[in-house]
Parts: structure tokens; sequence; C-alpha cells
């Protein structure tokens, strides 16, 4: 299923060329690869996530498996002479404390970043929650909501100005999930409805398809700097799931329809990465041309839903949300 080899991407040099990016989320399922191949590319790479320990055991598993291929690809070249990897250089990765979940602490986390860079080359709004139980955050809002779109709001607002320096790339993971809007439902619509398995999917769908309206508003807005959405496939195997695979008894049923929906249409961890890896990296995209345009699976252009693509929806979703950040004190 692999649609490209993010080998002909671009490798960058950290002493000559630095290159920085932030992939919130990136400790685990699809973010996990994302890091890897943006370390293995040269990239000084921030992973913006809520427990440190779980970064850390992933920072540690990222570095081994980037020397692993590194020295399996030395090996490959020896035998065949064929790529030159002279020109590829690791970069780094770095840790800081943001929990979506939290505006607050996503302030406190720009405010950490822009103190220790003065440059963002590529922001990747990666994290998420699926498919959980009714919940409101402290901030007030439903917690998918907060946690998928409007945390990644106020973190691409803080950090523009730094994305506007090196004409840097935006990129949204959205889900094919957000087609479920089938016409616009007004943004303060928490669907608080039983039975959660059904609403639940709902309230996902309002924030993945929130995702990809700001992804055209903010191209729009700002043409300099190349800004995307993207359904990466479906990785049945990521911890997106697990809330439904860890519940008591029917828990093993989720597992299995799991397994049987990945067989069919599922992609590994790493494929599922390719979609972003593509758009963060290659210089086939024109921010002329590409700009605010949504992809999926490998990073092959797509079209979301007419929901998600009507500006005049995308454009009360911004306003909304500037209302609601400016009420609970984040001027934007
Ligand atoms: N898997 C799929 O089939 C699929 C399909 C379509 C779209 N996507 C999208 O792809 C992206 C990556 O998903 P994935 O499958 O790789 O899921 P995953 O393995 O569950 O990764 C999600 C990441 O988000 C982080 N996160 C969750 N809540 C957070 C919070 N409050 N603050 C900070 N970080 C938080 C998690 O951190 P912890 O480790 O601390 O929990 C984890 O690192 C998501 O945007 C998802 O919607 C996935």
């Amino acid at each position: 299923m692999v649609r490209f080899d993010p080998d002909t991407l671009p490798y960058y040099n950290p002493e000559f060329e630095r290159k920085v990016a932030i992939v919130t989320g990136g400790n685990s399922g699809i973010g996990w690869y994302t890091v890897l191949h943006l370390y293995m590319h040269g990239f000084t790479v921030y992973i913006f996530g809520r427990n440190s320990n779980r970064v850390n055991k992933a920072t540690n598993e990222i570095t081994t498996e980037a020397k692993r291929r590194y020295i399996s690809l030395n090996a490959k070249i020896k035998k065949d002479g064929t790529p030159n990897i002279e020109n590829r250089y690791m970069g780094n990765i770095n840790y800081i404390h943001a929990d979506l979940a939290d505006l607050k602490s996503v302030e406190h986390a720009c405010k950490k970043f822009i103190k220790l860079e003065h440059q963002l080359d590529v922001l990747i709004n990666n994290a998420a929650v699926m498919a959980l139980p009714y919940e409101i955050t402290k901030d007030g809002f439903e917690l998918q909501m907060q946690t998928d779109y409007i945390s990644h709001f106020l973190l691409t607002m803080r950090l523009l100005p730094l994305l506007k320096r090196t004409n840097g790339r935006l990129i949204n993971l959205s889900s094919l999930g957000h087609i479920l809007e089938l016409w616009y439902w007004p943004m303060n619509q928490t669907w608080n409805f039983k039975p959660n398995m059904i609403f639940t999917w709902f309230r996902y769908a309002m924030a993945k398809t929130a995702l990809i309206q700001f992804t055209k508003m903010i191209s729009i807005k700002n043409p300099d700097i190349l800004c995307l959405s993207i359904h990466p496939g479906l990785m049945m195997n990521t911890n997106l799931f697990s809330y439904w695979t860890r519940l008591p008894i029917v828990g093993i049923f989720f597992w299995a329809l799991f397994q049987i929906v990945s067989y069919f249409f599922g992609v590994s961890n790493e494929e599922g990465s390719l979609a972003t890896i593509r758009c963060a990296l290659s210089e086939d995209l024109c921010y002329e041309s590409d700009n605010g345009k949504y992809f999926s699976t490998g990073g092959v252009e797509s079209r979301p839903s007419y929901v998600a693509n009507n500006l005049d929806d995308a454009a009360s979703t911004w306003i909304w949300t500037i209302h609601q950040l400016r009420d609970r004190g984040f001027e934007i």
C-alpha cells in the first residue's frame, strides 16, 4: 500500500540547513513514524505531548530504530553499491509538555517553544482522541472538540509568526470520519445523547470537519504558508481505538471487529504516516495551487465532504472559535 518512497524526499544537514518541526502526539501511532522520518531527514523535532514518560520512551525507541535502519541501509549499499547516503544526518528530538485538554497548558507550551526557537518549518497537528464518552474539559468544551480541534487552533495561531518567518507548512490530521457530518451542525451542538456508541462519532466528525475548515481558512488568510489537511488511512492498531478494545468483555468483540476491518481496509502505522511525511517534505507541492488541499492515505490528493469544503461554513466555524477562545481569555 506504500504509495511513495520517503527516500525520494529531501534530506537536510542540520549543521548547514536547520529545519524545525513540531508533532503533537508524536509518541505513538502514526505520530511515532512521522517523528522517525522527520528525524531521519535531519529535522529538529519537538514532540508536544502530555506524558513525559511516554514521550521519552518513544524518543529512545525512535532513535534506536533510526540507527538500525541506517546501519542496514549502509550494509545494503556496501553489498550492491547503490544509493549514496553520505548526505544523511540525523536531527534531534525534544519534548515539550502540552496537554491539549487544557488551553493554559497549550499556551504555556507555545511560550516555551518560542523561547527556544526562532523558526518553525513544519507544524503537524497530529494528536487526537476518538469516540470517547461525553466529557467536558475544564475549559468548558467537549473533550474531542477541544483535543482534536480547538487546542490545535490556539497552538497554530500562537506559533503562526514563526511559521510565516520560514514560509513553513501546517499539516492538520483530520479523518475520513469527518464525512459523518452530513450537513453543517452548529458548533455548540455537543451531541450529548445516548447511545454514546453512535453519538460519539458525531462529535468526532464535527471536530475533524472543523480541522479541515480551519485549514482552508488559514490557507486563504496566509498564502505564504502551505496549509494541508489529511486523512492518513485506517490504522486499527493505534491507541486511538484502545478505549473500545479495553472495555470489559465487549472489548474482545471490538478488538476482533477492528482486526477484520484492518485486514480488508487497513494500512500499517508507518504507511499511515506517509501522507503527513509527503505533505511536510515534498518539493512537488506548490503554495499557489495546493494551499488548503486535502490528502488521503499515502499522500494522494482527495476531496473532503461538501460541508468541510464549504467556505461559508468554514468562516462560521472560524468566527465561532475566535469568540469561544476570547470568552476564555485567549485573544487571537
Ligand atoms: N488510526 C486511524 O485509523 C486514523 C484514521 C483517521 C485519522 N486518524 C488521525 O490520525 C492522528 C493520529 O492518530 P493515531 O491513530 O496515531 O492515534 P494514537 O496512537 O492514539 O495517537 C494519538 C496521540 O495523541 C495524543 N493525545 C491524545 N490526547 C492528548 C492530549 N490531551 N494532549 C496531548 N496529546 C494527546 C496521544 O498521547 P498519549 O500517548 O499521551 O495518549 C497520542 O500520542 C489523529 O489525529 C487521528 O484522528 C487516525
